[in-house]
C-alpha cells in the first residue's frame, strides 16, 4: 500500500481565491489545524509577492514542527533568495519554484522562448539546491503544453537537483484519461523521475480536479496538492477532503492511502470556511451539512436496518458526527478552558480567553445546552474580533414585525475613540441595521455577499453570519455569531468594516494580484 503525500496549499493557492484574504493570525490558526490534520506539507505562502505572506511563512516556519513547510518562489536567484529568507527557520523546508511551459504562457505572458525556460529552470533549481536540500519544481500550465517539452523541462529540473516535480493542470482544462496519459508519458520520458517525488496539482474549472488528481495517483504520482473545501483561484483547487476520503474509502481500487487524521477534516473545513468567508454548500461531498443526511423514506428505512445500505463513509470518521452537548450555564472558567484544550484551542492571551468566556456565559444564559459546535462558533467569533476593533458595536436596538417600517438604532465606538449613535429605516431589520452603521462609518462601503446559517438544530441555535464588503478596490469578509441573528449580522458587518479599515491586516491575494510569478 502506497502512502500519498498530502501537500496542502490552502494558505497559498487557496488564499488566491477572490476575496479570500486572511490575516496572519487566521493563517496561523488554519496552519495549526492543518498540522493536527496530519498533512505532509503546508504551503504557507508566496513570500516575494507581499510582506504579509513573507511574515506568515516566517512565523509558520518558526512555530510548526513535524511538518514540511513550503513556500512558493518565482524563477531567478533574487526571488529564490527572498523566499528562502522567509523559510529558512523551518524544521523541514521545501522551496517550491515554478515556470510556465505552455507556448500560450511563453508567448503571451512571459515573452520567452523554450530555450529561455530550459535555462531558467536549470539556473533556478541549481541555485535553490545550494540553499535547501528539498526543492520542488512546477511546470505551470503543463496540461496545455507540448508533453515532450514538459518532459524535457522536468528532466532538466531533476538533473539540477529537484526532489519533487509537480505537473499542474493550472487552468483546470484536462480530462482524467488525458491526464493519466500525460503523467504516464512523463513517467516514461523524464530521466531520473523514479528517484524523485512526482506531484500533481489540479484546478477545478471543469469540475474534474479531484478526479484528475486521483488519475495521477493511478499513474504513479505520490503527492497531491490540494486545499480544504477546494478553495482557490477561480473555481478552486482539488479538494483535500474529497481526495483523502476517496483514497481511504477506495483503498481496494487505488492501493494507496494518506496519513491524514480524517476526524480532523470537518473542523479544518469549518475554520477555513469561516475565516475565508466562503460558506460550504450543504451538498458538498464529505463536509457539506447534508453529506450524511438521509431524507427519503426508502433510504431511512435502509439506514435503520443497516447503515451500509446507503452510506459509504461514517460522519464520525470525518469529524462530522452529531454535535455533542459539552457545557451548560453552570460550567465555569476551568471547564470551559479544559474543553477548549480538548478541541486543540489554547488562548495564549488571557484577555482574549476572558472575552471568549464572557461570550460563552452570555450564550449559555439563553441556550440551555452548549455543544462543541457552539463552542467553536463562540471561539471563531472571538478570533475574528481579535483584529483591531477600530469600530465596536456598543448598542443595537431593532424594531420590526408585520406592521410599521423596520427601524434600527446603533451606537458605535469609532476610530477616534468617540461614541456615535444613529438610526435608520430599512426594508428589513438587517437592512435597517446596516444602513444605520453605514451612516456612522467614514468610508464608502457596499455589501456584496451575505450568508446566514444555524450552527446546530433547533430554534435556540447560534446563528452564524458571513458577509463580504467592498470599499474602492479592497474586499474584506466579516463574521459574527450570536443566538440573535440580527446581532450576529451587525457583528459580521462591523467585523468586515474593521478589516477594510485595517490596511495591513489583510495579507495575500489583494497584494498578490499586483505581483506576477
Ligand atoms: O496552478 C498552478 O500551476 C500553480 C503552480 C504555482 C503550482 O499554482
Ligand atoms: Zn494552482
Amino acid at each position: 500500500m502506497k502512502t500519498i503525500r498530502i501537500f496542502d496549499t490552502t494558505l497559498r493557492d487557496g488564499e488566491q481565491a477572490a476575496g479570500g484574504s486572511l490575516t496572519i493570525d487566521e493563517k496561523m490558526e488554519i496552519g495549526r489545524q492543518l498540522q493536527r490534520l496530519g498533512v505532509t506539507v503546508i504551503e504557507a505562502g508566496f513570500p516575494s509577492t507581499s510582506p504579509g505572506d513573507f511574515e506568515a511563512v516566517q512565523l509558520m516556519s518558526r512555530e510548526l514542527r513535524d511538518v514540511e513547510i513550503a513556500a512558493l518562489s518565482g524563477y531567478g536567484e533574487n526571488l529564490v533568495e527572498k523566499t528562502w529568507e522567509a523559510l529558512k527557520e523551518a524544521e523541514r523546508p521545501l522551496l517550491h519554484t515554478v515556470i510556465s511551459t505552455s507556448d500560450n504562457h511563453l508567448k503571451s505572458q512571459l515573452k520567452m522562448s523554450r530555450k529561455d525556460v530550459l535555462e531558467l529552470t536549470k539556473r533556478t533549481v541549481t541555485f535553490s539546491r545550494q540553499l535547501v536540500p528539498h526543492v520542488e519544481f512546477s511546470a505551470m500550465d503543463a496540461t496545455r503544453s507540448d508533453p515532450a517539452f514538459v518532459a524535457q523541462v522536468l528532466g532538466v529540473a531533476v538533473a539540477a537537483g529537484a526532489t519533487v516535480v509537480n505537473i499542474p493542470d493550472t487552468v483546470g482544462y484536462t480530462m482524467p484519461e488525458e491526464f493519466e496519459e500525460l503523467i504516464g508519458y512523463c513517467m516514461e520520458n523524464v530521466p531520473g523521475i523514479s528517484e524523485v517525488i512526482v506531484s500533481v496539482h489540479c484546478h477545478d474549472d471543469l469540475g474534474h480536479a479531484a478526479a484528475n488528481s486521483l488519475a495521477g495517483v493511478r499513474m504513479g504520482a505520490t503527492q497531491i496538492e490540494c486545499t480544504i473545501n477546494g478553495v482557490g483561484e477561480r473555481a478552486g483547487n482539488a479538494s483535500l477532503e474529497e481526495i483523502v476520503m476517496a483514497l481511504r474509502t477506495r483503498q481496494d481500487f487505488y492501493n494507496a492511502d494518506t496519513a491524514i487524521k480524517s476526524e480532523e477534516i470537518y473542523r479544518a473545513s469549518r475554520i477555513t470556511s469561516n475565516y475565508m468567508g466562503m460558506p460550504v454548500p450543504p451538498n458538498k461531498a464529505v463536509v457539506g451539512s447534508n453529506a450524511f443526511a438521509h431524507s427519503s423514506g426508502l433510504h431511512q428505512d435502509g439506514m435503520l436496518k443497516d447503515r451500509s445500505t446507503y452510506e459509504i463513509m461514517k460522519a464520525e470518521d470525518v469529524g462530522q458526527a452529531q454535535s455533542k452537548i459539552v457545557l451548560g450555564k453552570f460550567s465555569g472558567r476551568h471547564a470551559f478552558r479544559n474543553h477548549l484544550s480538548s478541541m486543540g484551542i489554547d488562548f495564549e492571551d488571557d484577555t482574549e480567553f476572558q472575552h471568549a468566556f464572557d461570550t460563552f456565559k452570555r450564550v449559555a444564559d439563553r441556550k440551555k445546552e452548549i455543544t462543541d459546535r457552539d463552542v467553536e462558533a463562540i471561539v471563531q467569533d472571538r478570533l475574528h474580533r481579535s483584529i483591531e476593533e477600530k469600530y465596536r458595536l456598543e448598542l443595537l436596538q431593532v424594531q420590526c414585525g408585520t406592521s410599521g417600517v423596520p427601524t434600527a438604532t446603533v451606537r458605535l465606538k469609532t476610530p477616534d475613540g468617540s461614541t456615535v449613535e444613529d438610526a435608520a429605516l430599512g426594508d428589513g431589520p438587517v437592512d435597517a441595521v446596516y444602513k444605520a452603521i453605514t451612516r456612522i462609518v467614514d468610508m464608502p462601503v457596499t455589501l456584496t455577499e451575505f450568508a446566514i446559517s444555524a450552527v446546530t438544530e433547533d430554534t435556540d441555535a447560534i446563528g452564524e453570519v458571513t458577509i463580504r464588503v467592498v470599499s474602492g478596490n479592497r474586499t474584506a469578509t466579516g463574521y459574527g455569531a450570536d443566538t440573535d441573528i440580527v446581532v450576529a449580522s451587525a457583528h459580521a458587518f462591523v467585523n468586515g468594516l474593521n478589516r477594510l479599515a485595517t490596511e495591513s491586516a489583510i495579507v495575500g491575494s489583494d497584494e498578490r494580484q499586483a505581483a506576477s510569478v
